[in-house]
């Protein structure tokens, strides 16, 4: 029997696949330790790549010899299959750095190992729901994030208080109910619990928080006024306490926080003037102070309000502008002050306004959120087509009417 070429070269081909897709699955390059690779090969992390290479985005290995350990592990995008198993924990307790995001599947009771050698933890959008009393198993943790998530607790004082190590912690669109800590841990310098069913008053013991860079609070339903030792915050960069119920006027003491680069009070009951030793704030890059009950002459100047990224100060219905030092072209959503400084009715002066007289005459860009000039390219363009439509029709009706 004389051999088919065809076959041949086909039979060859299929050794050189199956010779192919032996050697990248046998993994015979990587020096993880080989119980490791099964635990992460069980939760569906792909190892056809060295798992310890520099260049996997969802491990990272230590150097230990003979066998490398994981000591950072990122789960993304889980598929539904995937589930935790004590076993596979309880083999990766040399992690240091946890990470769940959009990972659906199951919260099981972490290995006691597993969970102390936990420094940083991270579940977003996943893991289903989360309890207080599971979170502080995790008792050595530094950075805790959790975010869209629902976990259930009487309130963040037992997470905050529980665990004694944190210094950064965010527990954010997590429907966690509650009252703010009146005790808190000195080495945390970041808070963020937005958008949660936080109740009660602002505590005096959260400012004396003298590290912390970063707090929001937003998206609660806090309410009170803010402690007048505010100004203790001396480290603070960003703070928002916007969307709450929160009253009365912003302290003086609050010019003392000169590094604020992100203040949000918006959408809260604030009300007395807005003060003047804002403008001060040499790094302040984000002010928003809408929707509130400020009253009297806004006290910016133009170099200033020009100087910010973003300023809002809408809504504010006893707040106005001074027109000899403001110009209506800055549209800041509040109406001009007549000569005893209250605000002139009608309210806020929106595109409409004749203003050809201001001696105020930078044409600087107008602030970003303003949508006059697609509303003049609309116009323009209909115009330009009307005028268009009725050039053809003059000459077909002078054509036809010959
Ligand atoms: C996870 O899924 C989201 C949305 O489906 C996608 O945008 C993202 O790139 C995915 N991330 C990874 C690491 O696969
Ligand atoms: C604060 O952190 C330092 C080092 O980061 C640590 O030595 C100290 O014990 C911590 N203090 C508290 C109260 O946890
Ligand atoms: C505060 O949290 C809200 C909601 O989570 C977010 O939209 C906002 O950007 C945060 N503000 C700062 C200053 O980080
Ligand atoms: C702090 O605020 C600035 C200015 O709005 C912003 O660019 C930055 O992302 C904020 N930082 C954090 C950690 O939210
Ligand atoms: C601000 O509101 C509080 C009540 O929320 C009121 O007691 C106070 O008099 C008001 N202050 C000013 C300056 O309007
Ligand atoms: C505008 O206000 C800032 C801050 O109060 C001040 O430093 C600056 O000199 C003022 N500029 C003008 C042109 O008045
Ligand atoms: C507006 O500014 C001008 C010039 O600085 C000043 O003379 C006037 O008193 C101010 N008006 C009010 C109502 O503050």
């Amino acid at each position: 029997m004389v051999p088919n070429p065809s076959h041949f070269f086909l039979s060859f081909t299929l050794l050189l696949f199956l010779l192919s897709t032996k050697s990248s699955s046998a993994q015979s390059t990587t020096d993880l330790d080989p119980n490791q690779l099964k635990a992460l090969r069980s939760l569906g992390v792909p190892t056809g790549k060295d798992p310890c290479s520099p260049s996997h985005k969802s491990t990272i290995c230590d150097s230990s010899t003979p066998f490398h350990n994981l000591i950072s592990l990122k789960l993304i995008n889980c598929s539904n299959g995937v589930t935790l198993t004590q076993t596979a924990l309880k083999t990766l307790s040399t992690l240091q750095d946890l990470q769940f995001i959009n990972c659906p599947v199951s919260p099981i009771h972490f290995p006691s190992e597993f969970s102390s050698n936990l420094n940083s933890f991270t579940c977003i959008n996943s893991l289903k729901k989360l309890t207080s009393v599971w979170l502080i198993r995790m008792r050595n943790i530094v950075n805790l994030t959790v975010s869209n998530v629902p976990v259930s607790a009487s309130g963040p004082s037992i997470i905050l208080n529980s665990i004694k190590t944190l210094h950064t912690v965010t527990i954010s669109h997590a429907k966690l109910k509650g009252v703010l800590p009146t005790r808190w841990h000195m080495n945390l310098t970041y808070v963020d619990l937005s958008g949660n069913e936080l109740e009660g008053k602002l505590p005096t013991s959260l400012t004396e928080l003298e590290n912390l860079v970063h707090l929001n609070l937003s998206s609660n339903s806090l309410n009170g006024t803010l402690p007048n030792s505010f100004g203790n915050l001396l480290s603070l960069k960003n703070m928002s306490l916007a969307s709450n119920s929160l009253s009365g006027s912003i302290p003086k003491t609050l010019a003392a926080i000169a590094g604020l680069v992100h203040l949000d009070l918006g959408s809260n009951q604030l009300n007395g003037t807005v003060p003047k030793f804002i403008s001060d704030m040499k790094g302040l890059k984000y002010l928003n102070l809408e929707r509130n009950n400020f009253k009297g002459v806004l006290p910016f100047n133009a170099s200033f309000i020009k100087k910010l990224v973003v300023f809002k100060v809408g809504e504010n219905s006893n707040l106005c502008y001074n027109h000899s030092t403001l110009s209506s072209k800055l549209k800041l959503g509040i109406a001009q002050c007549d000569k005893h400084g209250l605000p002139l009715s009608p309210p806020p002066p929106k595109e409409d306004l004749s203003d050809d007289t201001e001696e105020d005459d930078d044409n600087s860009p107008p602030p970003k959120h303003e949508h006059g000039p697609s509303r003049v390219v609309f116009g323009v363009a209909i115009g330009l087509s009307s005028i268009v439509f009725l050039i053809i029709f003059l000459v077909l009706l002078a054509k036809c009417c010959k």
